[in-house]
């Protein structure tokens, strides 16, 4: 039985959680697909993995669940408008009309100006409740010198970005 409360405080409490804004994209071969998610995570560096956390009814899950492999795009300050295409009414190919979309040798669709593109293939996954977790498996990094990543809060993007260091004074 459902516990509303409980699952109306656990997303008050969740609010609470700042969490970078990622795209994960991937490809069954014959499209592409990309969705904005939080619930990401490093996994291990021995061997260096993450795991991501995906909705049943998304409609990249059914390549995901074949075993596609997939990118984790982290996204910067500036890509707000992107994490909105790739979270809304829009849907499949109609996502990559925006971005540096690139494609990797594995045939997944990755961000050329993220803060940073993982590239995994698959590892593994399990089902729990509504949601599977997959595991990748890093294969390529790709990563920009800046960190300014979008961040969400309170149910909003934020960012928590360090201001830049300041100039020191010639002469
Ligand atoms: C900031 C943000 C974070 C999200 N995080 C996740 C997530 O971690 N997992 C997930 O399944 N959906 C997440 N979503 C929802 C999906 O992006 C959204 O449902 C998307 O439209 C699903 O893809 P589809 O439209 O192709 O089915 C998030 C949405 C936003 C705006």
């Amino acid at each position: 039985m459902k516990d509303v409360n409980l699952q109306a405080d656990m997303l008050q409490a969740m609010r609470r959680l700042a969490k970078s804004v990622t795209i994960i994209s991937t490809s069954n071969g014959a499209e592409r697909f990309a969705m904005a998610a939080t619930a990401v995570d490093s996994l291990s560096t021995e061997p260096p993995s993450l795991l991501i956390c995906i909705n049943q009814s998304a409609s990249s899950h059914a390549a995901l669940a074949t075993g596609a492999g997939f990118c984790v795009n982290i996204l910067g300050l500036e890509q707000q408008a992107l994490a909105h295409l790739c979270s809304g009414a829009i849907k499949g190919e109609a996502r990559f009309s925006s971005g540096n979309w690139l494609t990797s040798e594995d045939g997944i669709p990755y961000l050329g100006d993220a803060q940073s593109a993982i590239l995994c293939r698959q590892d593994g996954h399990f089902s729990y409740g509504t949601h599977t977790v997959f595991i990748g498996r890093i294969v390529r990094i790709h990563t920009s010198p800046r960190i300014t990543p979008l961040v969400y809060l309170d149910g909003r993007y934020t960012t928590t970005a360090l201001p830049a260091p300041a100039q020191a004074c010639a002469g």
